[in-house]
This record gives structure tokens, C-alpha cells and sequence, in this order.
């Protein structure tokens, strides 16, 4: 997650702890942020082997107690306050590029002019994750593109954006695809943050839920979704109940040296390869699934 950013919009009353922490020998400092992240931290940036995480104060017990039962190390915990927190986001949200798509702070958006054969995204910084700016967001919409139409066996009717925080790739769903497209979550918080960037983005077919996989009805055409790896493999089989004879599923999230869990996994149960990237020590990919 080096120079890695998501932010979380400042009010005047909530209040910020940063917590400077280390991995245990047996995680990398990645993989220990990202599955901070999933405990309700709001961000994370990682500095060689450690990283600061920032956590609103009433998540800071679970994302603390989380630290413990992956005995990590906590160096150091301090209070921030909003105007260091707004800098600090300010500075690091700039446009970002990733294959045909870039996405712009939304004070810029939508930008006057846009280059031919580009999609534009404009994104609220909020709580949830998926400013643009991660590589794991990035693998996928780097594969949100025209060869992706030749895998498709037509234009989806229904996608599914699993685990959609600001939820970026449901608008870049609707940009490029259409269909009905459903923005699920487990986080309440983030779904809000989606909502406020499916306005702005203008999307008129994106339906946004909090809930879990096994609670969606009927089967969709595309599936992409940007978790970890061990929650990609405890969701395989869910997933391919899920996907349409023939369904294409993008995924990401996963620590380049994690590969390998997920390939055994998948491969095992019938799904094959049709392309994968890797950006700065994260790896995605597009199955599909035969049945
Ligand atoms: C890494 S973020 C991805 C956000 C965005 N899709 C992107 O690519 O930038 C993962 C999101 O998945 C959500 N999540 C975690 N476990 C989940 C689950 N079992 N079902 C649905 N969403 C989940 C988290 O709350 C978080 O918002």
C-alpha cells in the first residue's frame, strides 16, 4: 500500500487516532494494513516495514484489537486533528490515471474537455475506500476495458460491485457497460460515501446495498471485486453460485506473493485465466467460469 491514499470525509465532530504500527515476522506490512482496513481503519500508508493508520476514534477498539490477534506492534498512537487530516488528504488527492479511465478530485469534475476514448470519474473523498488512487482499485479498472467486451458474452444485464466502498467501480460499471448494477457493502458508512459519488457521477442505474454476498438474489453476468485474498478464497464457491454460465469475474486486492492461494484455489474449482496485471506488489485478474 506504499504512497497508497483513501480518505475519509473531515467533520468538525469526528475525532481521528493515528496509529504508527509494525507486522509480526509472519505478515507483511500490506497485508497487515489491508486487513486493518477491513477492521474499520479509514486509511493506511505504508513507510518500509511500517505503516500509519488512521482510525476514527470509535473504531479504534476493533481496529486495536484486530492488531493484537495479528501480533502486530502498535509504536505509536496519537489523536489528529481535522485541519492536519484535510491537509494531509488534500495533498494526496491529484489526478489519477489507469488505462483509459482517470479519475479527478471532484472539486474538478467533470473537467470541460476530455481526451477522446477516456472515461472520467469524479470522486468524493469519504469513508469508504476507493479514491482511485490505490493500486488494487487500479487493477481493475485498467481491465474495465475493450478487450474486456470480447470476453463477454453480451452486455451485461446485471453486475455486481462486491465490496463497492466509494463505490468507483459501479460508476465505472455504468460508464462503460450498463445494464443494471448492483454496489454492495457490509459497511454502512461506505455505502453512503457511494451514494454521494453515484450523484455525482450522475449514474441512473447503480443500486447501492449493505449487505453480504450470499444475501443477493439471482445471478449476474460480471462480477468484479476488490477484497483480499483469504476473503476471495472463503467466498469462491459463493461466487461461482453467483455468476451466470459463462459469467466473467475481475478480481483484486491481492499481495502479488498471496498469488498463489488464490490460484490454487480457483483453478482448482474450474475457473480459468483469461488475463492478469500486477502493479507494485498487487495482482488482479479476469476468470471465467464454465459450468
Ligand atoms: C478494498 S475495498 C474496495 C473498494 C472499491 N471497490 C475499490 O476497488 O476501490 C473493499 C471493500 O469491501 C468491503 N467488504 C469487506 N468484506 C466484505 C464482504 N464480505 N462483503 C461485502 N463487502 C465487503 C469493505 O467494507 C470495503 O469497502
Amino acid at each position: 500500500m506504499n504512497q497508497s491514499v483513501q480518505v475519509s470525509t473531515p467533520s468538525g465532530k469526528i475525532r481521528w487516532v493515528l496509529l504508527s504500527v509494525s507486522s509480526p515476522q509472519s505478515l507483511d506490512i500490506e497485508s497487515l494494513s489491508a486487513l486493518l482496513l477491513e477492521a474499520g481503519a479509514s486509511g493506511a500508508q505504508v513507510e518500509a516495514n511500517r505503516a500509519e493508520v488512521i482510525v476514527r476514534e470509535g473504531c479504534c477498539e476493533s481496529v486495536l484489537s484486530e492488531l493484537e490477534s495479528l501480533n502486530g506492534r502498535l509504536l505509536e498512537k496519537r489523536e489528529v486533528v481535522d485541519d492536519e487530516w484535510v491537509r494531509r488528504c488534500q495533498e494526496l488527492f491529484v489526478p489519477v490515471q489507469w488505462g483509459d479511465w482517470r479519475v479527478v478530485p471532484f472539486e474538478e469534475f467533470p473537467r470541460s474537455q476530455t481526451s477522446f476514448g477516456q472515461f472520467e470519474l469524479g470522486i468524493i473523498p469519504g469513508y469508504g475506500f476507493g479514491t482511485g488512487h490505490h493500486e488494487s482499485t487500479g487493477l481493475v479498472l485498467r481491465q474495465l476495458d475493450q478487450e474486456l467486451l470480447s470476453l463477454l458474452t453480451q452486455r451485461p444485464r446485471r453486475s455486481l460491485d462486491l465490496g463497492t466502498g466509494s463505490g468507483i467501480l459501479s460508476v465505472a460499471l455504468e460508464k462503460l457497460l450498463g445494464g443494471a448494477i448492483y454496489g454492495l457493502d457490509i459497511d454502512e458508512l461506505a455505502i453512503k460515501n457511494a451514494v454521494e459519488n453515484i450523484k455525482l457521477n450522475k449514474c441512473s442505474q447503480v443500486k447501492l446495498e449493505v449487505g453480504t454476498l450470499s444475501e443477493m438474489e439471482g445471478e449476474f453476468d460480471l462480477i468484479v471485486s476488490n477484497l483480499y485474498v483469504e476473503l476471495l478464497v472463503e467466498l469462491e464457491s459463493e461466487l461461482a453460485g453467483k455468476l451466470e454460465d459463462r459469467g466473467v469475474l475481475i478480481v483484486s486486492g491481492i499481495v502479488s506473493d498471496k498469488r498463489s492461494l488464490f490460484e490454487d484455489r480457483f483453478f482448482s474449482k474450474g475457473w480459468v485465466l483469461k488475463r492478469s496485471c500486477e502493479e507494485k506488489g498487487w495482482w488482479g485478474a479476469t476468470l471465467v467460469r464454465e459450468r
